[in-house]
């Protein structure tokens, strides 16, 4: 099983992209892979810059990223209560393309922050929007504290209910990705 796991930051020492890694590594036998969405900047989105640009090759980039793996996971970083404007200006322009980007795929969304409300809002941003993505959601969670409930030393969670709902979402996923089978 191939595994996407990325954050929706572009921090380059993004905690949503160490919790997405986490949990995709929790999973038997995937190949897991990562992207960082700064290598896909683009200009901010607007009708005028798309009738200049077209489709950019950040975005065709972007989206076949997506377009290749069997499951991914997405966690996201909270930006004054929604979408971080470095990942809904990909989302934007990766849409323009086909408007489901995840391409129905089993998707776990997660989201978690440095303080009590761990991102719940974009999170639930982000559930709302997973019809229009074109995502599969099989589960979200949101980790709160992140700074407690992480070993950031080890790489792994240490409050042992966050690490449950993680793996039951893990399970969520694996359970409803159909293997390929080749004759
Ligand atoms: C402009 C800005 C707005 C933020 N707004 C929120 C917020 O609404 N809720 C929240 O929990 N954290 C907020 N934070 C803190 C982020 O959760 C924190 O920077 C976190 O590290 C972002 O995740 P990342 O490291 O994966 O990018 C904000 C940070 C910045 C810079």
């Amino acid at each position: 099983m191939k595994i996407l796991a990325f954050a929706a930051s572009n921090n380059k020492s993004s905690i949503n992209q160490r919790l997405a890694l986490y949990t995709a590594n929790l999973i038997d036998n995937a190949k897991v892979e990562t992207l960082n969405i700064n290598d896909y900047e683009m200009p901010i989105f607007s009708d005028e810059r798309e009738a200049q640009l077209g489709q950019p090759k950040e975005a065709k980039a972007f989206f076949n990223k997506l377009a290749e793996a069997d499951a991914i996971i997405v966690s996201f970083a909270e930006h004054n209560g929604t979408f971080t404007a470095a990942f809904k200006n990909l989302y934007d322009w990766t849409s323009r393309i086909n408007k489901s980007i995840f391409g129905n795929k089993p998707t776990i969304f997660l989201a978690t922050s440095p303080g009590p409300s761990g991102a719940q809002s974009v999170l639930r941003a982000a559930v709302e929007s997973a019809p229009f993505m074109g995502a599969d959601i099989k589960d979200s969670v949101s980790i709160p504290n992140f700074f407690n409930n992480f070993d950031t030393e080890n790489n792994r969670l240490i409050n042992p209910k966050f690490e449950t709902k993680i793996k039951h979402a893990v399970a969520q996923l694996t359970n409803s990705v159909v293997p390929v089978v080749y004759k």
